[in-house]
């Protein structure tokens, strides 16, 4: 195939890599079914992947133990000024960050084939679209991205001899010698690992992991991080957001999206299923959303993503119905449990846990086991289009017109259910203040509080206090076109440690709030943090939930906020000169309300 290839920037890239990584060959990636089979037929061959017997078309995969997860510490982003990287991304010069991952990057695909894979994020051909080619040497990286991209032979036909595209070299970094035994994972060590992005050149470069966000290059390297940039220098947004269409009972549609941390219940509020009469929730993104203004001056979003990259624990017919029923078959599971009825298992998933089944290790596992049977961190990738749910116009190209924005986070305490903005100004502080308990989305501690303003700390691809300026500016061209902005948190938890609200299907009745809010229909108690449904205005028919639960879930307790503030402060102290004066008035607006 690389003889038909007309790009000639392309072929140069291409044959560079090759003489640099040394791969025993190439091969260019078509998108077909017959290429993810074969593909997938050298996994099992090799032991790196297990046919799920119960689902058609469906394999496990078992990571190394050290390889389960994004590897923020291990991230950079590398621009020519440590500045512009700002102080939430980790930094090293340009020159020096090559010349060490050339170093790594010798003879590095040694015994492998190296693939090629032109991808498109965006429906093929969509003025939205961007198109990246990924070189890598991993099989699993190759069907995933089949399956979480649009692959294949048109993509290089739209390419055709001169057109852009985004070069994302990854190699898992671990060169076999000859005669060399493979294991079922290769990868390099943690200190060995670099995901290195070089936004002033469009460019990625991904080293010794094997793992999602690091080696699904089109995902948070490019459709964040290096779109983050560029959205900032076009004009335009890329966002760390799901997409979801509500659509009340006398049939008005909105468009919501909404930005939570990793592993914060963005799939989960995509897919939702609401518990109120008469509303239906339809699903166009779960991950990232791309968002620029439209001829008529309102911000349309597109999903640039092809499937979902979902986390297994948790997700049952209880939570999530609609994730379950797209995961019948052509699913891809990392580090999930196998039943000895040759199906997958998971922490939380209905009904009883098997009385045996083998873990994401590989061993024997019985409910008295010590250690869950599937990785905190075990994800299922899945074709969009396999969503009973799916959105009709999911692959529109000019996307679908935004009404409302929502932040949230993962707080057991202070932060309510739900609250609204005074105003735009108001809702980027709301999300450049956002805090969250970290996930095992991030390989690092789990549940410690940190500032992750807009869920974009990990993945904005240049200096957070100019992102903060962007979604200013965003703002004032939108003018009275803007959506509304929200925030919420499913997660507040009793003194005793239970979740106090139910959440999932009826997270539909804070939506439905919204709704109502920007119709004009309802009014809002006004609090010092912003506004809060009224007494009674939240709908909580056939919900069985106590009034002191209710009342927690929406107080606004001004001890626990004042004493937010030192951090808040401190969050903010980092951006020194980048900081917008506008974040420093909202904070001392905060500060006035509180008293
Ligand atoms: P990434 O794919 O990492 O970006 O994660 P995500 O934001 O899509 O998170 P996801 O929806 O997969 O949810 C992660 C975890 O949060 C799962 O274990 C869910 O069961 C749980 N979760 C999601 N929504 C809710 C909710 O409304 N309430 C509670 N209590 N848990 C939830
Ligand atoms: C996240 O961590 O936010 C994810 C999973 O969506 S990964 O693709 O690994 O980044
Ligand atoms: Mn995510």
């Amino acid at each position: 195939m690389s003889s038909d290839i007309r790009h000639e920037k392309l072929k140069k890239w291409v044959q560079e890599t090759a003489q640099r990584c040394q791969p025993d060959e190439i091969y260019w990636c078509d998108g077909s079914k017959a290429e993810y089979d074969m593909m997938m037929k050298r996994s099992v061959d090799a032991g790196s992947a297990i046919p799920v017997a119960k689902r058609p078309n469906s394999f496990l995969f078992r990571s190394d133990p050290s390889d389960v997860a994004r590897v923020e510490d291990r991230t950079y982003i590398s621009t020519t000024n440590e500045i512009d990287a700002g102080p939430t991304n980790n930094w090293i010069d340009p020159d020096e960050l090559k010349t060490i991952m050339k170093g790594l990057y010798a003879g590095c695909m040694k015994g492998r084939t190296m693939y090629v894979i032109p991808f498109s994020m965006g429906p093929v051909g969509s003025p939205i679209a961007k198109i990246g080619i990924e070189i890598t040497d991993s099989p699993y990286v190759v069907c995933n991205m089949h399956t979480m991209t649009r692959v294949g032979a048109r993509v290089l036909e739209v390419l055709g001899t001169h057109g852009e595209f985004i070069p994302c070299l990854h190699s898992i970094g671990a060169p076999l010698e000859t005669g060399q035994k493979d294991v079922p994972w290769p990868c390099a060590p943690m200190d060995k690992k670099y995901i290195s992005h070089f936004p002033e050149e469009n460019l990625i470069w991904s080293y010794g992991s094997g793992y999602g966000g690091n080696a699904l290059l089109g995902k948070k390297c490019l459709a964040l991080r290096i779109a983050s940039a560029m959205a900032r220098r076009e004009g335009w947004m890329a966002e760390h957001m799901l997409i979801l269409r509500l659509t009340n009972p006398q049939g008005k549609q909105y468009h919501i999206a909404a930005a939570f941390p990793s592993a914060c219940g963005k799939t989960n509020l995509a897919m939702l299923q609401p518990t109120i009469e008469g509303w239906k929730c339809e699903t166009i993104g779960d991950d990232i959303a791309w968002m620029k203004i439209g001829p008529d001056g309102r911000v349309y979003a597109i999903n640039p993503e092809a499937g979902f990259f979902g986390v297994a624990p948790g997700t049952s017919y209880e939570s999530n119905p609609m994730a379950m029923e797209s995961l019948h078959e052509n699913i891809i599971f990392t580090n999930c449990a196998l039943t000895d009825d040759g199906d997958m298992w998971w922490e939380e998933m209905d009904g009883d846990p098997p009385a045996h089944a083998i873990d994401w290790k590989g061993r024997d596992w019985t409910p008295s086991s010590k250690e869950p049977a599937a990785h905190p961190n075990a994800r299922f990738t899945a074709p969009a289009s396999q969503c009973p749910v799916i959105c009709e116009d999911w692959e529109k190209p000019e996307g679908v017109p935004i009404d409302i924005f929502i932040f949230g986070g993962r707080r057991a305490g202070v932060v309510p259910l739900v609250n609204e903005a005074f105003d735009w100004a108001h809702g980027v502080f709301l999300g450049a203040t956002a805090s969250s308990e970290t996930t095992a989305a991030n390989i690092g501690d789990i549940g410690n509080l940190r500032r992750d303003p807009f869920a974009m700390k990990p993945f904005c691809g240049y200096n957070m206090g100019d992102y903060f300026r962007h979604w200013l500016e965003m703002g004032e061209r939108l003018g009275d076109k803007a959506p509304k902005i929200f925030y919420v948190n499913w997660f507040r938890k009793s003194p005793e440690g239970k979740f106090l609200w139910p959440g999932f299907g009826d997270n539909s009745r804070v939506l439905k709030w919204m709704c109502e809010r920007i119709d004009g229909t309802l009014g809002a108690r006004e609090t010092p943090i912003g506004l809060l449904p009224k007494e009674g205005e939240l709908d909580l028919s056939g919900l069985d939930i106590s009034s002191e639960n209710m009342d927690e879930l929406l107080k606004v307790d001004r001890d626990a906020w004042r004493a937010e503030i030192p951090n808040l402060e401190e969050h903010f102290a980092q951006f020194g000169e980048r900081l917008p004066g506008k974040m420093r008035e909202q904070m001392d607006n905060l500060k006035k309300r509180l008293g």
